[in-house]
């Protein structure tokens, strides 16, 4: 099976975004979870934004040996300069540069023409190449860009010693059979050249970075760049959570696969959300809080039969440590039972009716009924009954 690379960037497309900046110490903190997490890249900033995005870059270049640590430069030389310096230190640095190729970024944003472009990219990656092993190049705005120009800039930057193209879709215009039919021309027009990896870039502005990032692969393309819990410019980037469990859970479907420890994805993301304070949307796939949780009874019925019945995957396998059955007022009796028995009580039918009705009125009122709740009523009910500990893998939230 073909291996997909992770090009992790949430220290740098992941951190610019507003709220998500960190301190050097953070960033070496998250930069080893990474590295626990066999991400095959880590993108750990863009040394000319600031003296504290150089030196970042810089200590986790130190402190980061078996991961290749790329920094992020435009097509200038001072940045390229900036680069250079703060991999300095890496044991497998990758200089990472990016010019924008689309009409409008070239006419609005940068007033430069297609030529002057071209020439910029090829000196550029010609002039890094002299001072890094490794040089990518990102045509920002790729998804917007005229097709047959985006190959002639692919076939420059390959000349000048690029050896990962990576075409991102910046504004997440994209859709995934465009943005896949994309990579085929680019593909098809530099020969499939040995040696060179392609790489998809998604942004969510119209909610399909994953989607795109998947069609990618199935055009051929073996780097991936993502974030974890999707943050990034705007709308965020492409999720790494989603990317690779989708990958793991439908193999059979994309046959390749990633380095990915799948079981350290959740401790991953509670640190990013621990360092910056953002939370995650509860319903977020793989990492969300409602993830692994079932309230409606038919679901919790069917999950305690058998979990496959309402789970592609299961909570350990990405390192969440249990599934809970919520208690609210969709849920059912058999999950009150469990639950019961997970705090200390067993019930006969009568006090598992009567525990029931409480919980249901209580559930009426309030959002979400807490195992606190359910200790008092639980308590009320079946107060004489001696309290065995269960050992069900189950638990209420
Ligand atoms: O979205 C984008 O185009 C980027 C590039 C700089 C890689 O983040
Ligand atoms: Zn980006």
């Amino acid at each position: 099976m073909d291996v997909v690379r992770i090009f992790d960037t949430t220290l740098r497309d992941g951190e610019q975004s507003p709220g998500f900046s960190m301190k050097t110490e953070e960033k070496i903190r998250l930069a080893r979870q990474l590295a626990a997490l066999n991400v095959d890249v880590i993108e750990a900033g863009f040394p000319i934004a600031s003296r504290g995005d150089l030196e970042a870059v810089q200590q986790v270049s130190q402190q980061i040996r078996t991961v290749p640590i790329a920094a992020l430069a435009r097509a200038k030389k001072q940045d390229v300069d900036a680069a250079i310096e703060a991999l300095k230190p890496a044991a497998m640095p990758r200089l990472h540069v990016f010019l924008a190729t689309s009409d409008l970024h070239l006419q609005v944003k940068l007033n430069i023409t297609r030529e002057q472009a071209l020439e910029a990219i090829g000196s550029m990656i010609r002039y890094g190449r002299q001072h890094v092993g490794e040089v990518e190049f990102s045509a920002e705005d790729a998804g917007r860009t005229d097709i047959d120009f985006l190959c002639q800039v692919c076939r420059v930057a390959v000349d000048a010693g690029a050896t990962v193209l990576n075409l991102p879709d910046t504004v997440g215009y994209a859709v995934p059979e465009e943005y896949g039919a994309m990579f085929t021309k680019v593909r098809e027009f530099l020969g499939d050249p040995q040696g060179i990896t392609l790489s998809a870039h998604c942004h969510d502005d119209l909610g399909m970075a994953v989607a795109n990032s998947l069609a990618a692969i199935r055009a051929g393309v073996r780097q991936i760049e993502c974030t974890i819990n999707g943050i990034g410019e705007r709308a965020g980037n492409a999720a790494l959570e989603e990317i690779v469990v989708a990958l793991a859970v439908r193999k059979e479907s994309f046959n390749v696969t990633t380095g990915i420890r799948l079981e350290e994805l959740f401790r991953t993301s509670r640190m990013l959300t621990e360092i910056t304070g953002a939370q995650v949307a509860p319903n977020k796939a793989v990492v969300g809080a409602n993830a692994f949780a079932h309230e409606a009874g038919i679901h919790q019925d069917g999950i305690i039969k058998n979990p496959l019945t309402y789970e592609i995957i299961s909570p350990q396998t990405v390192g969440v440590p249990a599934r809970s059955l919520v208690l609210g007022k969709h849920s059912g009796r058999n999950a009150l039972r469990l639950t019961l028995r997970d705090l200390g009580y067993e019930a006969s039918d009568v006090e598992l009716s009567e525990v029931y009705r409480r919980v249901t009125a209580l559930a009426d009122q309030a959002k979400l009924v807490r195992p606190r709740d359910i200790v008092a009523i639980a308590h009320e009910v079946i107060r004489r009954r001696p309290a065995p500990m269960a050992a069900e893998s189950t638990s209420a939230a």
